[in-house]
């Protein structure tokens, strides 16, 4: 697909698994505590979880409509009735607690609480009902609820009948809904994401088409689909600061992408310049007009560029103006990085309007999954960038995680890895004010169906009720969350022996075969 190769850079998806790359890179640290303070918690998104996709008056979403299509997933899989979450509140909030986790990401189903998607049309009271529950059962557990209001299941009549985000008026219906969650919930809930991984949103289903709505360039454009959401998120941050702020006295943020790129040759200006460009495109595209008022220069030079090569008499990258710069400039209260990276295809338009090629480094050990790549200094160096780039903004680090054959291979490494960093960047000076998990229970991975698992908690879905068990991590990851940190190597050695024992004994009660995650937790002690 690459028709010039200018540069190079290793791509790096911001994972966190291998020894191996680390050499001379990163210490890692074998005793250290962390700020009191700091958030620890666990992740997940509706669709992932809820099922009960057509219950109690919830409208189809743009993932109810793309799964039902065969082969559109892994296995032509659907979050149907993903794990259940939508019944099992309560238990799974148990689970939250046993962790010790003190806060929780999730997301707000849309067409849950607007069937539609358009408040004037119809508001599903059972939907508002299920999440002001699933709410107070968090905070009457200790817990604090972060709410993300768009985790990628867009209302499909939006998308059928107007276009989803390519139109601009669904800016104005999210607002909409939005404010309905504010006024609703934002009594209790403080800390507010409009978009989790916008990134996604438009590569993946307006430019590859992986994802839902699962549209291809020509069909549309990914850029406009951004712009749009670009803009919804500065309407939502203004509605919130004019309307909710002075009396609910909450943060709105956004979750961005996680890419980082290195230069493959360090001393070639080429291949840094290349890598300073794949950053711009991925962070920078939605991080610099929200703290700088418009896209990155790189970027309007090589999408204007090539647009002009297809003989086109516009770029294909939207302009703000200047009214708009002003609008969008500056809002957010707190940045989210994401941590965990969902396949990568190189395909044209968007991937190819930035000239250049993405590579890993054979030396990295092919793990699996081939997009799950780990570079744990790559996230230090992350965080640095953000900070220096955007002025330091309060960050919250969320879906961090590794699935199942990757993470109990390596479930002890993995965490101390994760958290030295983490540890690194606070000295670093980088605000980062929150760690969350990716995710509590095995669940639904978009395209990928149930074919990989995330979870904390094993699901055995082949028994009735779907019993949680705990894997190894659950336990191991308690433990630092309830020492703020790492207190000794050999009580960290003692936690990780406990965390494989508890697991053995787990596995004990499972029909073979339903435990995979002791058995190759077994075969890779470390
Ligand atoms: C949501 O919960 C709060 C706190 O318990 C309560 O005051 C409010 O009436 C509830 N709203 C709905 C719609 O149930
Ligand atoms: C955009 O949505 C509005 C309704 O909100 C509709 O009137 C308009 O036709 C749509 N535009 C396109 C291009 O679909
Ligand atoms: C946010 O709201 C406050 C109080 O209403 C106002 O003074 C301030 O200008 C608003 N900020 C922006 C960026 O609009």
């Amino acid at each position: 697909c690459f028709h010039v190769f200018k540069g190079l850079i290793k791509w790096i998806n911001l994972v966190f698994l291998y020894n191996t790359i680390l050499q001379g890179n990163v210490e890692i640290m074998t005793h250290f505590f962390l700020p009191s303070g700091l958030l620890w918690g666990v992740g997940s998104s509706a669709y992932q979880t809820e099922g009960a996709w057509d219950k109690d008056g919830k409208g189809p979403s743009i993932w109810d409509a793309f799964t039902h299509k065969k082969g559109k997933v892994f296995r032509s899989e659907t979050g149907d009735s993903a794990r259940n979450g939508y019944y099992k509140v309560k238990d799974d909030i148990q689970l939250l607690k046993e962790l010790k986790a003190n806060h929780y990401l999730l997301s707000i189903s849309w067409p849950r609480i607007m069937p539609t998607g358009i408040k004037t049309e119809q508001v599903n009271e059972k939907g508002i009902q299920f999440y002001n529950d699933t709410i107070n059962s968090l905070l009457e557990n200790n817990i604090i609820p972060i709410v993300s209001l768009y985790h990628w299941d867009l209302p499909q009549v939006l998308q059928e009948t107007y276009g989803g985000w390519q139109n601009i008026s669904t800016m104005n219906y999210f607002n909409d809904y939005a404010n309905l969650c504010f006024e609703k919930f934002g009594d209790r809930v403080k800390h507010w994401i409009t978009f989790s991984d916008p990134w996604a949103v438009d590569v993946k289903g307006y430019d590859t088409g992986e994802h839902a709505p699962g549209l291809k360039p020509g069909e549309c454009s990914a850029y406009k689909a951004a712009h749009h959401i670009i803009k919804a998120h500065a309407k939502v941050w203004h509605s919130y600061n004019d309307t909710w702020h002075s009396e609910q006295q909450g943060m709105v943020g956004i979750s961005l992408t996680r890419s980082w790129g290195e230069p493959i040759d360090p001393h070639s200006q080429t291949d840094k310049a290349a890598a300073e460009r794949y950053i711009r495109f991925h962070l920078g595209w939605f991080a610099n007009p929200i703290y700088k008022g418009d896209y990155p220069e790189v970027m309007k030079n090589y999408v204007g560029k090539k647009s002009a090569q297809q003989g086109l008499g516009t770029s294909r990258l939207p302009t703000f103006s200047v009214q708009e710069k002003t609008y969008i400039k500056g809002i957010l209260d707190f940045l989210g990085i994401p941590i965990l990276l969902f396949p990568f295809l190189q395909v044209p338009s968007y991937n190819t309007d930035y000239d250049l090629a993405e590579l890993v480094d054979p030396k990295w050990p092919a793990p699996g999954p081939k997009w799950l790549y780990s570079v744990p200094w790559g996230f230090r160096r992350l965080l640095n960038f953000i900070k220096t780039q955007y002025g330091n903004p309060l960050i919250y680090v969320t879906e961090n995680g590794v699935n199942q054959i990757l993470g109990m291979t390596n479930i002890g490494n993995k965490f101390n890895r994760i958290i030295s960093i983490l540890f690194t960047a606070l000295n670093d000076g980088v605000n980062v004010k929150g760690y969350t998990a990716w995710s509590l229970l095995d669940k639904f991975e978009w395209n990928e169906g149930f074919s990989e698992r995330f979870g904390f908690y094993h699901i055995d879905f082949k028994t009735k009720n779907e019993p949680r068990h705990p894997k190894a991590s659950a336990d191991y990851y308690k433990k630092i969350i309830s020492a703020n940190g790492f207190p000794n190597p050999r009580e960290v050695d003692n936690w990780y022996r406990e965390a494989m024992d508890s697991c053995s004994t787990t596995h004990q009660h499972l029909a073979t075969g339903n435990c995979a995650f002791c058995s190759v937790l077994e075969k890779h002690i470390i």
